[in-house]
């Protein structure tokens, strides 16, 4: 894995553009996966959804434990589940390589993200739009990656939403005065434009699925996604 030893993975930033695997064709997974590690994909993002804490239902291990075989990328499981706890052991066999926890399914933040992280595994807290950031803020400590989702979990390829600057910038001010480790990834709604707002926010982690699956040329939609994030 092409990954910065524990301690520096986060810092100095450098931005990681991670498409989501939601919105791919899967009647052609490995192409699209292939193409995307092509065009320079930091990490593949999967989306886990139960049915029960966001409506959809998607992925268990089993189609990851796939998705290990089709890639080396490292694989990003965003677990949109309800007690998410019972789950860690399954995705970390089947090959998951950060595994993120929703603030809202787990009572202590801390003992979720030393659980995973006690597989080897970089640890993340996502969460939810409406969710106050209260109690969020003092779980980055123990996080890889704090993944502060810009719509309203459960499906793809709805608009970023308003308030996500702000939260953005409350998280990022956080990492910096505590000077974590730890990625601040965006979630939802993330095209070259809002990227490029997410950014200035302070996000350095990009997850993006309708722009660039759905985009005629996604090799292209990655690259035009990395060229706003990047400085000028
Ligand atoms: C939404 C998922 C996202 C989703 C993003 O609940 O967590 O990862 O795939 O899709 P877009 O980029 O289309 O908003
Ligand atoms: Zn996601």
């Amino acid at each position: 894995m092409p990954e910065a030893p524990a301690g520096s993975w986060a810092r100095p930033r450098r931005n990681r553009i991670c498409p989501s695997i939601l919105s791919a064709d899967f009647s052609r997974l490995g192409d699209e996966i292939a193409a995307v590690a092509r065009a320079g994909a930091d990490f593949l993002h999967v989306d886990v959804m139960d049915g029960q804490f966001v409506p959809n239902l998607t992925f268990g291990p089993i189609p990851v434990q796939a998705m290990r075989r089709l890639t080396s990328l490292p694989l990003d499981v965003h677990l949109m589940v309800v007690e998410p706890l019972r789950f860690l052991e399954d995705f970390a066999k089947a090959g998951a390589d950060h595994l993120i926890v929703h603030l809202e399914t787990v009572e202590d933040p801390a003992r979720a993200l030393r659980e995973i992280r006690a597989r080897g595994l970089r640890a993340g807290l996502a969460i939810k739009p409406g969710t106050p950031l209260q109690r969020y803020l003092p779980a980055l400590s123990a996080c890889d990656v704090a993944l502060v989702m810009t719509v309203e979990p459960g499906r793809g390829g709805q608009p970023f939403l308003d308030g996500s600057p702000e939260r953005i910038a409350a998280v990022r001010e956080v990492i910096d005065r505590e000077k974590l480790d730890c990625l601040l990834g965006v979630d939802g709604g993330i095209n070259p434009e809002t990227a490029r707002i997410a950014a200035r926010a302070g996000a350095d982690t990009f997850i993006a699925g309708n722009s660039i699956f759905c985009a005629p040329d996604p090799t292209e939609a990655l690259r035009a996604l990395r060229q706003r994030v990047e400085p000028a």
